[in-house]
């Protein structure tokens, strides 16, 4: 059970300073890499995750919404990721998920919230992450997609069944309020952005969706 805070919402003019504020509540930083052709919308590469590593040893956790990541994955790992997370919906995964075990980079695959779930879930046993997009990928503070529950549960199930080694993820929308719905459908990682780093105080709402999702072990 896992928080990962997404630096999507983080004021990227002191970007170190705010992962300094959620570092002690968070897991893994998740970093949103997006093009303007996968999704309508600009953000961050492998200069900026080279510049956090050397400021942080959080897992750093990239979410490349982008056309092309063959092309960005040898340089992401250069810049000290520790892993990838992938679209289905840009075709066959696996030679990149190769490509990112050759790298030693942990593999993560994700859909967006009008896939099926029986797309990605011939994968479970190759990979570390699977991500439910839980809001349309490209802009934090949309709002939660609530039948996103239903793959996560029907996810969990399969992956219980085969005793396969992958962590549920979930990112989009979460908050206080969604937190609990999500980890009650099987979520093992919650991905939140502006629930935390449009707060006053980042910390104390993490500490607060964490709380608010798994109420007895926190
Ligand atoms: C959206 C990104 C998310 C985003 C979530 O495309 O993948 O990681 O940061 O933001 P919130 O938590 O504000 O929905
Ligand atoms: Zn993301």
């Amino acid at each position: 059970m896992m928080l990962a805070p997404s630096i999507l919402s983080a004021d990227f003019a002191q970007l170190a300073d705010e992962v300094d504020r959620v570092a002690a509540e968070a897991d893994l930083l998740h970093v949103d890499v997006m093009d303007a052709h996968f999704v309508p919308n600009l953000t961050i590469g492998p200069p900026v995750v080279k510049s956090l590593r050397k400021r942080t040893d959080l897992y750093l956790d990239c979410h490349l919404m982008v056309d092309n990541p063959e092309v960005l994955l040898d340089d992401f790992a250069d810049a000290g990721a520790d892993g990838c997370t992938i679209h289905i919906e840009l075709g066959d995964p696996r030679p990149l998920f190769a490509r990112m075990r050759e790298l030693d980079l942990r593999v993560g695959l994700t859909h967006n919230p009008e896939t099926p779930v029986e797309a990605v879930l011939p994968y479970v046993e190759e990979i570390d992450f699977l991500l439910f997009m839980s809001v349309h990928p490209g802009f934090g503070g949309q709002a939660f997609i609530p039948s996103v529950l239903d793959k996560l549960v029907a996810a969990r199930k399969v992956v219980d069944d085969l005793g396969a080694d992958v962590e549920l993820q979930i990112d989009g929308g979460i908050n206080r309020e969604t937190a609990p719905r999500a980890a009650a459908a099987g979520a093992d990682i919650l991905v939140a952005g502006s629930a935390i780093f449009h707060a006053d105080d980042p910390a104390a709402a993490a500490r607060e969706i964490r709380q608010a999702a798994w109420p007895t072990t926190t």
